[in-house]
């Protein structure tokens, strides 16, 4: 089979953001516009020559015609074999196991993630490398210098392959291996928890629901809860992944899961609820009648990692990121072990893990993961709930209550203003920056201001600083309010304004946050003109 040289021209638009290259599917459908970006990553990766490639997506519509494609190019590139998932499918967890496992060199994701689904709506693809995290800056600066110069693709001719049934075989001098998608990661599950101790739980009254939003892990959560954990049939629902999620955003939030949540806050609700995003690495966790906040839900797991087997011995650190509250931080200083704070976006997590600084990470933007691989894992999360549940014996609820009387509760919203002009969003924040300097030792809503500034991360490991990744508002009293704009998004800006205030008195922590947090989200709408400059009088989401 021959190897063809396609000459091309470079798009201006292939930067990569938070999380790889996300566009409309119209535009990734564009002549050449895929192929000019994978070409990127592969000219990025100059040793690749022999090496695994393992690759996948999360079934999202044009997953199927970027695998075949992808497939070609990497034969055409000299990779020596590429690990694929049965019908093109892996989530992002099981992509970052498999790569470990397989001491690969590294993985192509294909997903945008919790975005919706569709021919109008949104693709991804990323670039993980040998440690199974998500590529460094230094990496996805390289692919998109890359990117402003290729002048040409390398793709094998060939017809597309066979990727819906097991089997290994070659594709010109490369091999595929069409492989299991769930297996090696319900293998891993099951060394971390006592799956022996989850299957009690699970035969006992205790009742789960747990919502795959028509995404990726469905077919996981099927294994895993249902055949192996013996949970009854039922318990995952919307287990089939869709092209299009059903109409839906695969985004596991109250907004995004509503159905979840109504069932969870209903007079006969079950146990427990949780639900997964687009690429499976996104958890939210309910109680009956019961939300935990993401911060909350890394705290408390840090507070009981113990009970969980692979764990036992105890956390080496946690880290989370700068817009995530601050209850981890508390937790590491009860146990006496290191915590850090990072920008937004898992692989600044990445080095600490790899040094061993952190057993458990977490964001605020529902990740919560540990150091059996290198990207948040929403399965994960869940088990690590079900752990903590079957050991206290408690309900969520009162896990929670009982943490917040020991060590005080967060109370935290974030609220956010989507598809605002790019234009307007870049205006808000320069105001917000130019007024930073003279905040400190004012007081707004009854509050003095320590702090104000522009966060800057300097990874402790490698040295290399990342700036300006959120404005900064530090109070005295502990409170925080972070501005920042979204690094996800595919249209205009999204504002995210983040607000959190510590109540220590456990007769106070059983606040709305809306009403606890009042006054400073009446503070964040002033200082940054909102209604002014964007007419906006509410946020479009609240999480
Ligand atoms: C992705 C990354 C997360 C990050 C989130 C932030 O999901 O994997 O690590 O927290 O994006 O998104 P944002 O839209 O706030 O930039
Ligand atoms: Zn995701």
């Amino acid at each position: 089979m021959a190897v063809l040289q396609i000459a091309t021209r470079p798009f201006a638009d292939q930067r990569p953001g938070t999380s790889g290259l996300r566009k409309k599917v119209k535009v990734f459908q564009q002549p050449h516009y895929l192929e000019n970006f994978v070409q990127s990553i592969f000219n990025a990766i100059p040793d690749r020559a022999g090496k695994t490639l393992v690759l996948g997506g999360d079934g999202r519509f044009y997953n199927r015609e970027a695998i075949q494609i992808i497939l070609r190019m990497a034969a055409g590139n000299g990779w020596g074999k590429v690990v694929v998932g049965r019908g093109g499918l892996f989530s992002t967890p099981a992509v970052s196991t498999v790569i470990r496992a397989r001491g690969a060199h590294g993985g192509i994701i294909l997903s945008a993630s919790h975005n919706a689904g569709g021919p109008d709506q949104d693709f991804g693809i990323k670039y993980n490398t040998a440690n199974g995290g998500p590529a460094p800056e230094k990496l996805t600066d390289a692919i998109w210098t890359a990117s402003r110069s290729i002048q040409g693709y390398q793709i094998l001719d060939g017809a597309d392959v066979d990727i819906d049934h097991a089997a290994t075989f070659w594709l010109g001098d490369m091999q595929i291996e069409v492989c299991d998608p769930v297996a090696e990661y319900a293998e891993l599950m099951a060394r971390i928890f006592d799956f022996d101790a989850l299957k009690r739980l699970m035969q006992g009254p205790f009742r789960m629901r747990f919502d795959a939003l028509h995404a990726i892990t469905g077919p996981y959560a099927h294994e895993i809860f249902e055949k192996q954990l013996g949970a009854p049939a039922g318990t995952v629902v919307n287990g089939t992944p869709l092209t299009d999620f059903g109409g839906g955003h695969p985004d596991p939030n109250l907004v995004y899961a509503k159905p979840l949540a109504d069932e969870l806050f209903a007079e006969n609700a079950p146990d427990f609820g949780a639900a997964s995003d687009g690429d499976g690495d996104r958890n939210m966790i309910l109680g009956r009648h019961f939300f935990v906040t993401p911060s909350d839900s890394l705290a408390v797991l840090a507070a009981h990692a113990t009970a969980i087997p692979a764990y036992r011995h105890g956390l080496k650190g946690i880290a989370r990121s700068m817009p995530t509250s601050q209850a981890a931080d508390v937790v590491a200083e009860a146990l006496g072990i290191a915590h850090y704070e990072t920008p937004t976006g898992w692989k600044f997590f990445g080095n600490l893990l790899d040094a061993g600084k952190i057993t458990f990470c977490g964001e605020e933007s529902f990740g919560t993961g540990s150091d059996h691989i290198r990207e948040k894992d929403g399965l994960w999360a869940v088990l690590a709930w079900l752990s903590v549940i079957a050991h206290t014996g408690q309900p969520v609820a009162e896990i929670v209550t009982r943490h917040w009387q020991r060590f005080g509760r967060h109370y935290y919203t974030r609220h956010d203003y989507e598809n605002l002009p790019a234009e307007i969003g870049e205006q808000i924040m320069h105001s917000i920056a130019a007024q930073l300097p003279v905040l400190p030792g004012q007081t707004l809503a009854g509050r003095e201001i320590l702090i104000a500034d522009d966060f800057a991360y300097a990874d402790p490991i490698d040295g290399s600083v990342s700036a300006h990744q959120g404005l900064r508002l530090l109070f005295a009293d502990g409170a925080r309010l972070i501005f920042r704009l979204s690094g996800t998004g595919t249209e205009g800006a999204t504002l995210r304004i983040y607000h959190e205030h510590l109540e220590k008195d456990p007769l106070r922590q059983h606040q709305d946050p809306q009403r606890t947090l009042r006054d400073l989200i009446q503070v964040g709408r002033n200082l940054s003109r909102l209604e002014t400059l964007t007419g906006r009088k509410t946020p479009t989401v609240i999480t």
